[in-house]
């Protein structure tokens, strides 16, 4: 839990709740993925309550490399990327896409308040539950810092991050942990045009993004002996059954992570292990599973920096520096927009 905020730090955050409509969309979302003759499910529902504190733990575990990859760039660059990002510019406000806990987040705010004395952080994420515990705790430990926080998916956020822009001062948005593998290749493209046009020539995007490797390095990323990526992936189904009155028998699918060389993609699936139906209340809806039928859950592309600076191009920005962690496995793109 976070602690307790005093009135002095209560007053540094403010909240935009935009996630009221979310629960009818999870509903259609759920019919449309199961009903469609090859099944699927939106990554995006992953992150619920117990989702978000399953994606933290994957964070640490071994074999998933990219979160602690982005946070050693950090530890040794946090300082340079400030001093790039700034170019000439006196402040800089900061907007974060995807928020989480923030913990790779802490470094650049550090750094960033080593050279301006306050600091406006602007969080974006799906889940409240994290955005509040993350601005509470980040208030706690940076005096100079103020929160305003939205509980919103990307598209809902991107066109109100303009009424935190302050004179005088540059945005800085992050786009961390290879988040944006998520889109596929078409809609990234489409997604940084988005975020490029709610920003303002000179302004700047830190998209960090997940590098092309050797398949087994990436299967056991997303397949871990502990069983903690399995678990997310199947959250997913407990989930239905608690949001939707569903009665998926968790022990009767199995978590099946793969690379698609071809797509660049690491896919991650849960495979019926048996025929079955499952029945889901809320939506007066049946599923039939066939033995070894497959829900895609969850797509994760990985990049080339050729292809990074290509979508940099392609988007309405230019890319000016590349930073990559020492093993070369992920890389951090400060992105200038044209
Ligand atoms: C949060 C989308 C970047 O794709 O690596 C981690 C999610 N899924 N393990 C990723 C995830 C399984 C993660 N992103």
């Amino acid at each position: 839990m976070s602690h307790p905020a005093s009135t002095e730090q209560a007053e540094r955050l403010r909240i935009h709740r935009l996630t009221a409509a979310a629960g009818d969309d999870f509903a259609a979302d759920v019919r449309r993925g199961l009903t469609s003759p090859r099944k699927f499910l939106l990554p995006k529902y992953f992150y619920d309550a117990l989702g978000s504190r399953l994606f933290d733990a994957i964070c640490l575990v071994p074999e998933y490399y990219p979160t602690r990859a982005e946070a050693s760039i950090f530890e040794s660059y946090a300082a340079e990327i400030v001093e790039k990002v700034r170019g000439g510019a006196r402040r800089v406000t900061l907007f974060e896409l995807g928020s989480g806990s923030a913990a790779k987040t802490r470094r650049l705010i550090a750094a960033l308040l080593a050279t301006q004395p306050r600091l406006t952080y602007v969080p974006v994420d799906i889940s409240t539950a994290a955005l509040e515990e993350s601005a509470n705790a980040l208030l706690g430990d940076y005096e100079g810092l103020s929160v305003a926080a939205y509980a919103a998916d990307y598209d809902t956020a991107l066109p109100r991050l303009s009424e935190n822009f302050e004179e005088g001062a540059l945005a800085l948005v992050l786009f961390l942990g290879s988040n944006v593998g998520n889109f596929d290749r078409g809609e990234a493209r489409d997604f940084l045009r988005r975020v490029r046009a709610a920003l303002r020539p000179g302004d700047r995007l830190l998209l960090g993004a997940d590098l092309k490797k050797d398949a087994p390095t990436l299967e056991a990323a997303y397949d871990d002996p502990v069983g903690v990526t399995a678990a997310f992936n199947l959250n997913l189904l407990a989930r239905i059954n608690r949001e939707l009155g569903a009665d998926f028998r968790l022990r009767d699918f199995r978590h099946v992570a793969l690379y698609n060389e071809a797509e660049g993609r690491v896919e991650m699936h849960l495979e019926s292990t048996r025929a079955q139906t499952v029945r889901l209340a809320a939506l007066d809806l049946e599923v039939r599973f066939g033995a070894g039928e497959r829900v895609h859950t969850e797509n994760s592309y990985k990049y080339s920096l050729d292809e990074l600076s290509a979508l940099a191009a392609e988007t309405g920005f230019k890319r000016e520096h590349i930073w990559l962690d020492p093993a070369g496995r992920f890389s951090s793109n400060l992105f200038v927009a044209s």
